[in-house]
């Protein structure tokens, strides 16, 4: 199925936002729980949710990636300097290439503790790998990297959307709109 070729369908704009929301309060929660000390009551439900919402978060990218891949976006109105169309396009995959790599990684890293993941508190997804440590931080140090790339794309990203809005005025993000 194809839309009206000036704006992003309606699924990948609620997916868009969706996410977008997700990952601002994946990324506070993550840095907010890392802090917690361990043995600390609270640390256990944190964890336990970071890692519930993020593979929640992990499927909706699935399912957007899927739909990005049918439904190729709006192109960009032909006014726009040749530059800031490619940095464009390479913000946009850096964003789609953490958007997979965080949930994934997390995923990963958690498969190398004795926790594994307890989805919502509903069920308990046993860890597939044996306790190990330096595996787990391996991977969890790719997850806090990945994560310092990611603030600073989204950072851009909006400050992106803000020049659109504010500076251009060229109602780029109406292509978004729900
Ligand atoms: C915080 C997490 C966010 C992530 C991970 C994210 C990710 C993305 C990605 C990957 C695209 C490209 C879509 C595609 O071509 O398939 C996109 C487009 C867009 N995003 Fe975001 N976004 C975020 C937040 C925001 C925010 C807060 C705003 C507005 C202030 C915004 C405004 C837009 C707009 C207007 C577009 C469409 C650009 C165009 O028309 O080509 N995004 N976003
Ligand atoms: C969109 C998805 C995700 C985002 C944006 C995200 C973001 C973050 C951030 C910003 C941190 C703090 C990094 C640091 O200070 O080291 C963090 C930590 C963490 N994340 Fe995620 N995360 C995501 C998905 C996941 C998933 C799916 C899991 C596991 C199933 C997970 C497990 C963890 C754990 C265990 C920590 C704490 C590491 C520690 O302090 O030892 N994350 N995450």
């Amino acid at each position: 199925m194809k839309f009206s070729n000036d704006r992003y369908s309606r699924l990948a704009a609620w997916l868009h936002w969706i996410i977008a929301i997700l990952v601002i309060v994946m990324i506070a929660m993550g840095i907010y729980m890392s802090d917690i000390p361990k043995g600390a009551p609270d640390r256990a439900f944190f964890f336990n949710l970071h890692k519930s919402i993020g593979l929640t978060t992990g499927l909706l990218v699935l399912v957007r990636v899927w739909w990005r891949h049918k439904n190729p976006p709006p192109s960009l109105p032909s006014d726009i300097p040749v530059w800031q169309v490619k940095v464009s396009r390479v913000s946009h995959a850096a964003l789609y290439g953490c958007l997979v790599v965080m949930p994934a990684v997390g995923f990963a890293a958690s498969q190398f503790t004795k926790y594994g993941v307890t989805y919502f508190g509903l069920f308990k997804i046993p860890p597939m790998g044996s306790n190990d440590p330096i595996t787990r931080d391996m991977l969890q140090n790719i997850h806090h990297i990945v994560a310092e790339l990611f603030i600073v794309l989204i950072v851009i990203h909006v400050l992106a959307a803000l020049y659109h809005q504010f500076v251009r005025r060229d109602g780029l993000l109406s292509r978004m709109k729900l």
